[in-house]
């Protein structure tokens, strides 16, 4: 029988990500709809260990939903790892008589929720907030589509440095084990080549198009690496085939955290609200242990364990698509 709900607790965890904050409000703002009592967790689970809980009410969550970064603060906490270290948790929610948790982050995020939900009766509901996009089960997380945007804007911008000078940049996007980012900048950015983990392209073939390039007077280049791609970095690359078109005309850029901040995108808000406010109803229905997301516009309900452990495919047609339009 569903556990009788009457008090909640929000935090976020893992890598910020925009939109965050208005899956925040969205949890919030339900809850109260519900009549139920909302406690904020801050710095993720390291928040919760340290006991950092305290009431969040509707008036708390206003003027957030266009703010990057996250309001409750996160973490990554080693401490969450240990048993030891998730009983004070257990022990700091029961003593605010907390009876659920919405757990804002990634996967690391829902990992510790698994294996919490497993040893304690506190039911967990996930939401995907990380700009890499790499969770199953869901088509987007929250965050995504804004870091694209941001991405593809600073490439726009190397761009007409790369063509004012005949520059070839090699410019490395985050995404630590899945090249989503890299994919969507790369075709919205009309790279040359796109380097992701979920493929795999040999220092030669980047040669062979480096030189077809040069062959037919193509004058600027741009490539896009992803941060996990298997053969290094932008800046490892750029040392193995830079000279193609020679070193003196080779540049590197790493648009790192820039891409994780500023105001979410229309589709990141959209996404949070609707996230968020599913997520109390899946407890209220009495769900756990899952992550909420979002298949073909519908909300979808995915067992952590999927989440985490199953593989989300890079779509390969779109990779294919890539190499064509970008000839
Ligand atoms: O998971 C989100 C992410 O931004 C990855 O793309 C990146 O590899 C990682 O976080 C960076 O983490 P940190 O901010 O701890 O350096």
């Amino acid at each position: 029988m569903a556990k009788d709900i009457k008090r909640i607790a929000v935090f976020t965890s893992g890598g910020d990500a925009p939109g965050m904050n208005a899956a925040v409000r969205a949890v919030v703002r339900t809850a109260t709809y519900h009549n139920l009592h909302i406690y904020r967790i801050n710095r993720g689970y390291t928040g919760m260990i340290d006991g950092e809980i305290e009431r969040i009410e509707t008036k708390d969550v206003g003027n957030i939903i266009h703010r990057g970064g996250t309001i409750l603060k996160t973490s990554r906490s080693e401490a969450f790892r240990t048993p030891e270290g998730r009983k004070i948790a257990f022990d700091k929610l029961s003593a605010f008589n907390i009876d659920a948790c919405v757990a804002i982050g990634g996967n690391g995020t829902f990992t510790g929720a698994k294996v919490f939900t497993s040893e304690y009766d506190i039911p967990f509901v996930g939401i995907p907030g990380t700009i890499d996009n790499d969770l199953y089960g869901t088509d987007f997380t929250i965050g995504f589509d804004t870091s694209i945007n941001t991405a593809i804007e600073a490439v726009d911008r190397i761009r007409d440095t790369a063509d004012s000078h005949n520059r070839l940049f090699f410019i490395e996007v985050m995404g630590r084990h899945a090249g989503f980012i890299a994919l969507a900048t790369g075709i919205g950015s009309g790279a040359e080549t796109i380097i992701v983990p979920e493929s795999a392209t040999s220092e030669e073939e980047i040669i062979a198009t480096l030189k077809k390039g040069v062959d037919r007077k193509k004058l600027f280049s741009v490539i896009i690496v992803a941060e996990g791609s298997t053969i290094g970095g932008a800046h490892a690359i750029a040392e193995k085939v830079g000279a193609v078109v020679g070193k003196d005309k080779t540049r590197v850029a790493v648009i790192g955290h820039l891409q994780r901040g500023g105001s979410p995108s229309a589709a990141d808000r959209m996404l949070a609200s609707r996230l968020g406010y599913g997520a109390v109803n899946a407890l209220l229905e009495g769900k756990s242990n899952i992550m909420i997301g979002i298949q073909n516009d519908n909300l979808s309900y995915i067992p952590f364990d999927d989440a985490i452990n199953k593989k989300k495919d890079l779509n390969q047609d779109v990779l294919g698509m890539a190499a064509i339009l970008s000839k």
